[in-house]
């Protein structure tokens, strides 16, 4: 006989089988949370590789329907399009962004005609389009809020008749959300839904997305006077609380991993769909380590996403969701 003490209680004894485990889980992860965002450019042939992330591409709209099968397939419920805009056709103003016939609109056209169940996200900002590379216009060297905001529900109506279902106004322009509903609603378009990047920070984690748009070098300055500063946290509520109040239907938190408190208190605060971004940077950041052999590469994606959803996040975008969706099929 053994003496002695023993713990009343073991948290161990949950541990200690696989399908204990699985039993006491307190998140999940499937397909069904994942967004995957594809970076689509002019021309055809083959996709051409994003040097700073590994792994990710840029297709032309002759590959973009066999690019994005895979996702189709796996239940990946929506993508994020996002064009490189050739250099010859971006200006001071961005006036590519109300092209109809923008690669975007291209291939939300395409894709809504080869697969009419998936879901399509579109970024409305004008970096893409724009040669100074700000989110709208610029007034004596300032992005000038009421005139980018009339400039992005014209560009937010333009996706939206191209077939873009959710759009996803990611300039941090104050009123843009009431100003691309009120437009959207104007037109007929009231099932396109909104899914307000809210909470968007000044990060540094954007720089391999921008080097995939080609609009690294191009951006003037930085993005701190409508992006968010990193040391706030409160002032994230009150951007999610006007959204949600000038009819966002999900908002989102950006980047990922360093703003997973941020997430957390959204979640609490307002109970309404939360989305992450796991942005470019943090992609590149693991795929490195993952490519150099210091990460485990299926734990750590797994990792990584199931922390989101412990956070309260409804759904993750990130560049990652194929491979993940296909991890987490084959168990
Ligand atoms: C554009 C936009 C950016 C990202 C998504 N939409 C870049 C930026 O704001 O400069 C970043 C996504 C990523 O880094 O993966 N407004």
């Amino acid at each position: 006989m053994i003496t002695g003490s023993f713990p009343t209680t073991r948290l161990r004894r949950n541990r200690r089988d696989a399908w204990t485990r699985r039993m006491v889980a307190e998140t999940a992860l499937s397909a069904d949370h994942l967004i995957w965002p594809v970076f689509i450019r002019d021309g055809s042939g083959d996709p051409t590789s994003v040097n700073s992330m590994p792994g990710v591409v840029r297709v032309g709209l002759d590959r973009l329907a066999a690019h994005v099968e895979d996702a189709v397939k796996l239940g990946i419920p929506a993508i994020a399009l996002f064009p490189a805009t050739p250099a010859e056709l971006k200006n001071p103003e961005g006036s590519e962004a109300l092209n109809p016939e923008n690669l975007i609109c291209q291939s939300a056209r395409l894709l809504k005609r080869e697969f009419p169940e998936l879901g399509l996200i579109g970024d409305v900002a004008l970096d893409p389009y724009t040669d100074h590379g700000h989110d709208g216009v610029l007034r004596d060297g300032y992005v000038a809020n009421d005139e980018s905001v009339a400039v992005l529900e014209r560009q937010a109506i333009i996706q939206a008749e191209a077939g873009i279902d959710i759009i996803a106004p990611s300039d941090m322009m104050d009123g843009r959300i009431g100003g691309i509903r009120a437009a959207l609603d104007a037109e007929g378009l009231i099932h396109t839904k909104i899914m307000s990047y809210a909470a968007k920070y000044a990060s540094c984690f954007y720089g391999p997305f921008r080097e995939a748009l080609g609009s690294q070098g191009a951006l003037k300055g930085d993005k701190k006077t409508y992006q968010m500063n990193p040391a706030n946290s409160d002032e994230a509520l009150r951007e999610v609380a006007m959204d949600i109040e000038e009819g966002a239907d999900m908002v989102m938190v950006k980047p990922g991993m360093p703003y997973l408190d941020i997430v957390r208190r959204v979640h609490d605060a307002f109970r309404v769909p939360v989305f992450a971004y796991q942005v470019s940077g943090e992609y590149a950041m693991l795929a490195t380590a993952m490519e150099l052999g210091l990460l485990d590469r299926e734990r750590g994606i797994l990792e990584t996403l199931i922390g989101f959803r412990r956070a309260g996040a409804s759904g993750v975008l990130t560049y990652f969701a194929v491979e993940a969706a296909r991890l987490l099929k084959s168990g």
